[in-house]
Formats: structure tokens, C-alpha cells, sequence
């Protein structure tokens, strides 16, 4: 009867996990979605806790853990309501890194537990839980480590080399465990975790700087399969099922994020793009190529008498939390009269949705977000686009400059508008390190200063006039 009941626990965990996921596809059912499947895992995590029973004992350690239950639900709840909406990729990192880990360390209890029982399969999904879950951990530290500027770009000629050397030894000596009769499996399994911990670390250095949400987004991948190797191993189907939308979520998420990017995961993995990278490209004659400043009132004059304004948010507006107050304009702009739209980039900001989530914070109606494609179908007809703190999101290198390490990457055609005016704190690059030729055309005028300042003098302006 017991049984009975937990298997239908785990069938509700893993109905909601579906569910929750394909409502977070819906800005307007992303935040239900996010609870039903946070109901549907703790339906499944009590139903193991007091449902369960294992074959030969009692179940134990529930003191142990409840106080790890409580002490992740504080430092979790803690750091999610603290967090700046800018550092959430470091966020995600750090709590995927603990993702791997937690698989890691359920191989490694395991190992000691099954592995003589000489079920191939059962030390298969052991070794693949403990290697995929090791190098999501690792990765995903030194990838918090770059985010977050603590850690720069290593690496050293050969190094791709060198990491599948370590990658064909991981799987030699794992083949070895499964195959072999060594007499001392232990040992080399602590050798397997090591090279696996120290792989993660390889493949994650050389990296770019740019391209961390993407490698996040990997690993992510990395921890779901971890996972679903675990509830492989445990008969477990939420664990399974959980792990398998985690791992296909990432995979796909990765695949789209290159596509947005118009790269190759080969390139993103072996690229070393963004980060470190020294500025290049740009106008010819480079830095002192000459841009036209616009000034506040004339900025606020041309917004407020234009018919069709399209707003370009970018990493800048995250920055400067300007999301409240480009709203204000938004509102302020469309009571004279004025069609207000927004262009979202899919690689805007430092994560994937980092604008919808950004604007949907300040209630901006997701009617008048505009994709890639339909916003470069309608610039044309804009007589103003305001870029705030964009930048290689429209830098036209990625359609005119081969050389570019951002070639091939499409971009907000912005410059099909009247005019450009575009918002930032400085001529200093974005994110790619290079330079925008869009600052220096003759429809773009540069509105320096701090997003939310600008806006919120801009706004001033408009009502004034
Ligand atoms: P960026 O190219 O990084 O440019 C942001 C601009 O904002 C900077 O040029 C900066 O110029 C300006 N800025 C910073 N603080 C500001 C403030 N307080 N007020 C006004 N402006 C401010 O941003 P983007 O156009 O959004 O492009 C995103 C980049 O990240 C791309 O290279 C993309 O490939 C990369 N990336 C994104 C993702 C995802 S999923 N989003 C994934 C991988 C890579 P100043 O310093 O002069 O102010």
C-alpha cells in the first residue's frame, strides 16, 4: 500500500516537472510554472522520506537530513530574494555546480555500496553519474569564477590536446573498472574522480568570457544526465524523469543559444571569444572616428513628436535596474500619441530571456516585445530607435566584417530607422570587446550617461515640452 502511494507520489513529481516546464515557455505562466514543479518535487521528496522503505533496513540519518534540508532551504531562499538580476548567471552556475555534486557524491556512496555486485550496468550508471556530475561541478565553479571576474581565460598550446588525453584515461580506467578484475576498484575510482574534477576545470578555462552563459547552459546539461544516471540506478522514475528534462533543456538551450549567436558549439568550446579579448575592429580611423552627441532636450523633442519609437534594451539597462523607469517613458511617450515598441534580441543582457525577464519585472505588456525578425522587418518604418546599454546585440561587424569575431551573428538592424539614438556611459565596448561602427553612422547620435539617469531626465524633458 505504501509502495502504492509513493509511486503515485512520483508520478505527480514527474507530471508537474512536464507541466511546470512548458508553462515556463509562457512569460505569463513562467512564475506558476516555477511553483507547480517546486509542489510537484516536494510531494516527492516527503513521499520518499516517510513512504519509503528500503529492502533490509529502516530508514535512517532523518535527522541529518531534515538539518540539511533546512540549512539549503535558508541559503537558497537567502541568495535567490538577494540576488541582482545582473549576477544571476553566476547564480545558476553555482547552484548547477551543486547539482553535479550531488550526483557525484550519490555515485560515490554507491560505489562502496554496489559495486561488487557485478552488475555492469549498475557500475556503468555509477561511473557516468560520478564523471558527468564531477565536471559539471568544477566547470561550473570556474565558470561562477569568470563570471564573476575572479578567474580569467587560461590556457596553454596543446590544451585541447591535453584535455582529451585526460578524457581518454577517464574512460579507459573507467572501462577498466567495469571490465577488469582489478583488485583494488576503490582506488581507481578515487583516480577516475580526480581526473574527472580536474577535467572540469580544463574544459572549462580556455573558454571566452561571452560565451559562460552557453557553457552554463552545457553543463547544465551535464547535471541533468548525472541525475537521470542516478535515478537509473536507484529505480527512481522522478529522479529519472527530472533528469532527463534537465539534461534535454540544457542540450536544447545550448543548441539555440549558438544558433542566436550563429556559431557551432566547436566554436563556442575552442573559440576563446569575449572575456579577455582586446577591442578590434571598429571605423576606419578607429578611436578617433568622429560620432555626433544629441543632447537631452533634443533626444526628448524628436521621441515625443515621432509617430513610431522602438526601444533597444541591452545589458546596460540590466545594469542600471532602468527597467521601472523605461517603462515610465514608455507610458509618458505613448500618451502623446507615440507607438512605443521593444526590439528583444535573443542574446541581449548575460542570460537567456534576460530582457523579457528584466521588462516583464516592470510589467512592460508582452504585446509589445518584438522578436528578432519582426523588429527588423519594422525599423524601417521607426522614426526613433533608443538603444539603452546595447551594443553588440547592433553592432553591424556581425554582417559587414568578416573579420569580426562576431561575423555571422545576427543582429537589430537598427540602423533602417530615421534615427538612432543611442544610450551608454562611455565609447567603451560591450561585451565581445569590439568596437561598433553603428556609433559612427550619420542617422546615429550617442545620449551618454547612466540608463536610469537619462531616462529619468528624459521623461522630465518630454513633460516639460
Ligand atoms: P553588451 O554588448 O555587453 O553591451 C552593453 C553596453 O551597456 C556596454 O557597451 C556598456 O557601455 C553599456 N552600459 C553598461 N552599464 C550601463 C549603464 N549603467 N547605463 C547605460 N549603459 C550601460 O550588451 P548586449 O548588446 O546586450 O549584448 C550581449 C552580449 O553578451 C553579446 O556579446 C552576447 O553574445 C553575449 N552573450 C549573451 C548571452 C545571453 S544568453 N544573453 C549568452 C552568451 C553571450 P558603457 O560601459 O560605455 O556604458
Amino acid at each position: 500500500m505504501q509502495t502504492n502511494i509513493l509511486s503515485i507520489c512520483y508520478l505527480i513529481g514527474s507530471v508537474s516537472f512536464i507541466v511546470g516546464l512548458k508553462m515556463l515557455s509562457n512569460p505569463a505562466t513562467a512564475r506558476k510554472g516555477n511553483l507547480v514543479s517546486a509542489a510537484g518535487m516536494a510531494i516527492a521528496i516527503f513521499g520518499t522520506l516517510f513512504l519509503y522503505q528500503p529492502a533490509n533496513s529502516s530508514f535512517h540519518n532523518l535527522g541529518w537530513i531534515a538539518g540539511a534540508m533546512v540549512i539549503g532551504t535558508v541559503v537558497g531562499a537567502v541568495s535567490a530574494r538577494k540576488v541582482k538580476m545582473t549576477a544571476m548567471p553566476e547564480m545558476v552556475s553555482i547552484f548547477n555546480g551543486m547539482g553535479g555534486l550531488c550526483a557525484a557524491l550519490i555515485s560515490i556512496v554507491e560505489f562502496g555500496h554496489i559495486a561488487q555486485d557485478n552488475a555492469p550496468m549498475h557500475v556503468l550508471s555509477i561511473l557516468a553519474g560520478m564523471i558527468i556530475g564531477s565536471v559539471s561541478f568544477s566547470g561550473s565553479m570556474i565558470a561562477y569564477g569568470k563570471l564573476s571576474g575572479k578567474i580569467k581565460d587560461h590556457s596553454f598550446s596543446g590544451q585541447h590536446i591535453f584535455n582529451l588525453v585526460v578524457l581518454f584515461v577517464i574512460l579507459l580506467l573507467s572501462a577498466y573498472i567495469i571490465f577488469g578484475d582489478s583488485t583494488s576498484p576503490l582506488i581507481i575510482f578515487g583516480f577516475v574522480l580526480a581526473l574527472s574534477l580536474v577535467y572540469g576545470i580544463l574544459f572549462v578555462l580556455p573558454i571566452g568570457g561571452a560565451d559562460m552563459p552557453v557553457v552554463i547552459s552545457l553543463l547544465n546539461s551535464f547535471t541533468g544526465i548525472a541525475t537521470a544516471c542516478a535515478g537509473f540506478l536507484y529505480n527512481n522514475q522522478v529522479m529519472l524523469t527530472g533528469g532527463i528534462l534537465v539534461g534535454s533543456a540544457g542540450a536544447i538551450l545550448t543548441i539555440l543559444m549558438c544558433k542566436a549567436m550563429n556559431r557551432s558549439l566547436k566554436n563556442v568550446l575552442i573559440g576563446s571569444f569575449g572575456g579577455n579579448t582586446a577591442a578590434a575592429g571598429g571605423p576606419a580611423g578607429g578611436q578617433d572616428a568622429a560620432f555626433k552627441e544629441i543632447s537631452l532636450s533634443d533626444a526628448a523633442m524628436v521621441m515625443k513628436y515621432a509617430h513610431k519609437v522602438i526601444i533597444v534594451p541591452g545589458y546596460g539597462l540590466a545594469v542600471a535596474q532602468a527597467q521601472h523607469v523605461c517603462h515610465e517613458l514608455e507610458k509618458s511617450l505613448t500618451k502623446d500619441g507615440v507607438v512605443v515598441k521593444y526590439a528583444i534580441h535573443p542574446v541581449a543582457g548575460r542570460m537567456p530571456g534576460h530582457m523579457n525577464v528584466l521588462l516583464a519585472e516592470a510589467d512592460v505588456s508582452y504585446d509589445d516585445l518584438l522578436e528578432l525578425e519582426p523588429a527588423n522587418e519594422e525599423f524601417a518604418s521607426a522614426d526613433v530607435v533608443l538603444i539603452l546599454g546595447a551594443n553588440d546585440v547592433v553592432n553591424p561587424a556581425a554582417e559587414n566584417d568578416p573579420s569580426s569575431p562576431i561575423y555571422g551573428m545576427p543582429i537589430l538592424e537598427v540602423g533602417k530607422a530615421k534615427m538612432v539614438i543611442i544610450n551608454k556611459r562611455s565609447m567603451r565596448p560591450g561585451y565581445a570587446g569590439i568596437e561598433n561602427q553603428l556609433f559612427f553612422q550619420p542617422n546615429s547620435s550617442m545620449l551618454f550617461g547612466d540608463a536610469k539617469d537619462v531616462l529619468q531626465q528624459l521623461i522630465g524633458q518630454i513633460k516639460e515640452l
